[in-house]
């Protein structure tokens, strides 16, 4: 790899999400260019001079400028973060009408600037848009990524973390499926360090299976909590899109639960669903098939079955 290359970001949406994500990957110093494209110019103009007023404080210069979609031609990356978010009360599915069709229009746009890089989606519901941008872009399955269930596996890395009281970054644990309410932990393979947490709960008084399945529902709906009280959840998932961003840009092989297109892994084809995978600078290296137990496996198909009788109607 050529280590002297320029790495570009372009970034659609600069909401909360968006202009969060900016700002953390400015933060972690991950591309040399990012730019700034949304439907309201203004707002991202202001967020380009914010953000630019803060580079002399960045661990390195990322070079930051307001663009249209004509920008994205020369990019390796574009992450998509516009659309419509949840209200209170409202599930991610619910979104999917008003979203497609924003979809339809930016995917189309970035391909007509002769893009050929990849695509990284967070705009809920993840799962359908990022399906919906790999039909409408016409690209290998393997440049259209999601960011699935990334923070559903942060937040319960986290939740573990407190529990054991271990740092969520020695907790390995996955939560799979659809990034919403039919997502599920696999518990099977989940470990503190190289010890599996199924072991630690049977040897010990103090840690129960119970309290592991009161931490995942709070997990799952951790979303809904922090749209009740703030509005909109965008911190978390920023950081999760500029994790997968740097494992893009510095080719890092590095497995990350994502939404990947299921072609046969997992017994499953033709959807894309949280499952962890092999990130490098080619998108999507290989997905990893766990082994998961029956309880697991019944789970998954039928979070499987919610996606793909949400995307049913809208694609053949
Ligand atoms: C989240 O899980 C709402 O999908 C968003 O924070």
């Amino acid at each position: 790899m050529d280590k002297t290359r320029i790495s570009r970001v372009a970034l659609i949406g600069t909401g909360f999400v968006g202009s969060s994500y900016a700002f953390a990957l400015m933060n972690q110093g991950v591309a040399n260019e990012l730019i700034m494209i949304d439907i309201n110019e203004e707002k991202a103009k202001g967020d380009v001079l914010d953000l630019n007023h803060g580079k002399a404080f960045a661990p390195s210069p990322t070079n930051i400028h307001f663009g249209t979609y004509a920008d994205c031609k020369n990019v390796d990356l574009v992450v998509i973060c516009a659309g419509a978010n949840q209200k209170p009360g409202e599930t991610r599915l619910d979104l999917v009408e008003k979203n497609l069709q924003i979809f339809k229009s930016i995917v189309t746009e970035v391909m007509d600037s002769g893009f050929n890089g990849i695509f990284l989606v967070a705009t809920n519901p993840v799962d359908i848009l990022t399906y919906a941008t790999w039909k409408f872009s016409g690209l290998p399955k393997e440049r259209v990524i999601g960011s699935g269930t990334i923070l559903d596996t942060a937040r319960f890395r986290y939740s573990l973390g407190e529990y054991f009281q271990i740092a969520p970054t020695n907790v390995h644990a996955y939560i799979i499926g659809e990034h919403g309410d039919s997502e599920l932990p696999v518990y099977s393979s989940a470990s503190l360090g190289a010890t599996p947490i199924k072991n630690i709960i049977n040897r010990s008084d103090e840690y129960k299976l119970e309290d592991l399945d009161v931490i995942f529902t709070n997990v799952r709906d951790a979303a809904y909590k922090i749209i009740e009280s703030k509005g909109a959840t965008y911190y978390g998932i920023a950081m999760g899109l500029v994790r997968i961003t740097k494992a893009i840009l510095t080719n890092e092989n590095s497995i990350l639960t994502i939404s990947a297109h299921l072609s046969g892994k997992y017994g499953e084809d033709d959807v894309y669903i949280g499952v962890p995978a092999v990130i490098n600078r080619n998108g999507i290296r290989e997905i990893v098939e766990l082994e998961l137990d029956e309880r697991e496996k019944e789970l998954f198909q039928n979070s499987v079955d919610v996606l793909k009788n949400i995307l049913a109607p809208h694609f053949d």
